[in-house]
C-alpha cells in the first residue's frame, strides 16, 4: 500500500506532516513519488488566507479524477482547512473518504483503517500532541520540536484559534525527552514550535510549570544540541527573562521571528494585538540593546479593515526603524468567523492594497539586501547543512541569523564551522570554509 501526502502552510503543518508519515509508515504504507500511483492521498491544510484555500482547492480537482478513475483510492483530508470546513466538507467533496482537524493526527492510522465502511470526520481539540508521534524526518541534523498546540489570543483577523483550538503546552520532561531522543539520532539543531510559543507553560498544572524562558535554558544546556530556534513568538510575551535566556545561552539563535502586523498603533488597536507602535519600537531597541547581531524578521498584514493612508505610512516607518532582514508581507483577506469578516468592513479598496503591498515588498527588500552586506568581509559559524541545491560541488549551511550561505570547502554536515563571507546576493550569502589549522 501507497500514500502520497501533500502539504500546505506553515512550519507546524511541516511538523504534522512528518509525523503522519510517520504514523502510516508504522502501519505498513510507503511513500509514493505520485498521486497516480498512490492508494492513499492525503492532504495536510492550511486556510490561514483565502490564497492558501485556493492552492488547496486546485490541487483537490486531481484526487477527485483518480477517484472517479480508481474508486478504491482513499481521498483524506487533514489540517486547519478541514477542521474549518468540517461541517459541510463531505457534502461539498463527496468523494472525501477521511477529513480530521490538526488535533487529531495521532489518529489517523485508526481512520485509514475505519475507512472501508464509512467517509468519517474527527476534530477534537484535545488529542495527543502530535510531537509525541513517531516521524519521517526530512531533515537528517535539523528537527522541528512541538512544545504547544493552540492560541488564546483574539487577534481581529486570525482563523488559528478557531482551527487549531486553546492554548495547550506540552510538559516540559516530555519535550526533553523528545530532544535527546532527536540527538541520539544526529539532530544538532532544533526549532521550538508553536502558535505563540513564548506564551509556552501558563496552562500546565501547577507541579509542572515552566516558564518559556526555563524551557529555552533546558532545551539549550542539552548535551548535543548546537543550535536553538523558536517560532513564533508574540511580542506582548517576550518578557526580560527570555531575552535574557537568548542573550545568555551560545545555543539559542541570534534571530528572532516578530511579527508586527501592522505600524499603525489604532490599526494594531482594532487588530487586538495588545501593544502598541512604541511599546514594540521599545521591545526592538531593548533586543538591540541585549543582542547586537540579531537578526529580526517579521510578519506584516496590509489593508486591514479601516487602514488608512496614514496608517499604512506607519507601518512603513516601523520597517525602516526597526531594520529587518526579512519580512513576509500579506494583504488582508477576510476569513469567515473572525471578528474582522464578522464585525468590520472589508473596504480598503483593491487597488489600493496592492499598491501598498508594492511598496512594502520594495521597502523590506531593499532593506534585506543592504543589512545582509553588513556579513561580507566577517568569519561567522554556519551549521553545514548538506551540498548547495544549485552547485554540488559546493556546501549549504546557516548562520545563527538564519540567513543562508552556500560556500566552496570540504565539511561533514550536521557540524559548527567557520565560514568567510565573501559576498551577498538578495537572500543568501557566498563565501569560503575557513581551514582551522589543527595541532598535531
Ligand atoms: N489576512 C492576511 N494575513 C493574515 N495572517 C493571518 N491572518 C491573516 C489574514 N486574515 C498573517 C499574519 C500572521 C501570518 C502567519 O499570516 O501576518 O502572522
Ligand atoms: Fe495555515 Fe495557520 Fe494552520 Fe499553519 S496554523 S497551517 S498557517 S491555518
Amino acid at each position: 500500500m501507497q500514500y502520497h501526502l501533500s502539504t500546505f502552510g506553515c512550519q507546524m503543518n511541516e511538523h504534522d506532516s512528518e509525523r503522519m508519515k510517520g504514523v502510516l509508515e508504522g502501519i505498513g504504507y510507503r511513500e509514493a513519488a505520485e498521486q497516480d500511483d498512490a492508494d492513499l492521498i492525503l492532504f495536510n491544510t492550511c486556510t490561514i488566507r483565502g490564497s492558501a484555500d485556493e492552492r488547496f482547492l486546485g490541487n483537490l480537482g486531481h484526487a477527485k479524477r483518480i477517484k472517479r478513475e480508481r474508486p478504491d483510492t482513499i481521498v483524506a483530508i487533514g489540517g486547519c482547512w478541514a477542521q474549518a470546513q468540517k461541517e459541510v466538507v463531505f457534502e461539498q467533496f463527496p468523494f472525501v473518504d477521511i477529513a480530521f482537524g490538526p488535533g487529531e493526527v495521532s489518529r489517523l492510522g485508526e481512520l485509514v483503517a475505519r475507512e472501508r465502511l464509512d467517509a468519517v470526520g474527527a476534530f477534537s481539540f484535545d488529542g495527543e500532541f502530535s510531537g509525541s508521534l513517531p516521524a519521517k524526518r526530512t531533515r537528517v541534523h535539523q528537527a522541528w520540536v512541538q512544545i504547544s498546540v493552540g492560541c488564546n489570543c483574539v487577534c481581529a483577523y486570525c482563523i488559528v484559534p478557531t482551527v487549531r483550538g486553546k492554548e495547550r503546552s506540552r510538559p516540559l520532561d516530555a519535550v526533553v525527552d523528545e530532544i535527546e531522543r532527536l540527538v541520539a539520532d544526529g539532530v544538532r539543531e532544533v526549532t521550538l514550535l508553536g502558535q505563540n510559543v513564548n506564551s509556552y507553560g501558563r496552562d500546565l498544572p501547577r507541579d509542572d510549570r515552566a516558564t518559556f524562558a526555563e524551557l529555552l535554558r533546558a532545551v539549550a544546556g542539552l548535551e548535543g544540541v548546537s543550535r536553538v530556534r523558536y517560532t513564533s513568538p508574540h511580542p506582548k510575551d517576550m518578557k526580560r527573562d527570555v531575552i535574557t535566556a537568548m542573550a545568555e545561552c551560545p545555543e539559542v539563535c541570534e534571530h528572532l521571528h516578530l511579527p508586527v502586523q501592522s505600524g499603525s498603533t489604532s490599526v494594531l488597536k482594532r487588530m487586538r494585538r495588545t501593544y502598541s507602535r512604541e511599546r514594540y519600537l521599545d521591545l526592538v531597541g531593548r533586543l538591540r540593546e541585549t543582542i547586537p547581531d540579531i537578526s529580526l524578521t517579521t510578519d506584516i498584514i496590509v489593508g486591514f479593515p479601516g487602514e488608512t493612508d496614514s496608517d499604512f505610512l506607519d507601518t512603513m516607518s516601523l520597517v525602516e526603524e526597526c531594520q529587518y532582514d526579512g519580512a513576509y508581507t500579506f494583504v488582508y483577506s477576510e476569513r469567515p468567523g473572525t471578528e474582522a469578516a464578522d464585525a468590520m468592513e472589508d473596504d480598503v479598496p483593491e487597488d489600493v492594497k496592492k499598491e501598498r503591498i508594492g511598496a512594502l515588498v520594495e521597502l523590506v527588500q531593499s532593506q534585506g539586501r543592504e543589512r545582509a552586506q553588513r556579513f561580507v568581509g566577517t568569519t561567522r559559524e554556519v551549521l553545514v547543512e548538506g551540498p548547495s541545491r544549485t552547485d554540488p560541488d559546493r556546501l549549504r549551511g546557516r548562520l545563527s541569523q538564519n540567513i543562508a550561505v552556500n560556500f566552496s570547502g570540504t565539511a561533514e554536515a550536521g557540524t559548527l564551522v567557520p565560514v568567510r563571507i565573501d559576498r551577498a546576493t538578495s537572500v543568501t550569502l557566498a563565501g569560503s570554509l575557513v581551514e582551522v589549522a589543527v595541532p598535531n
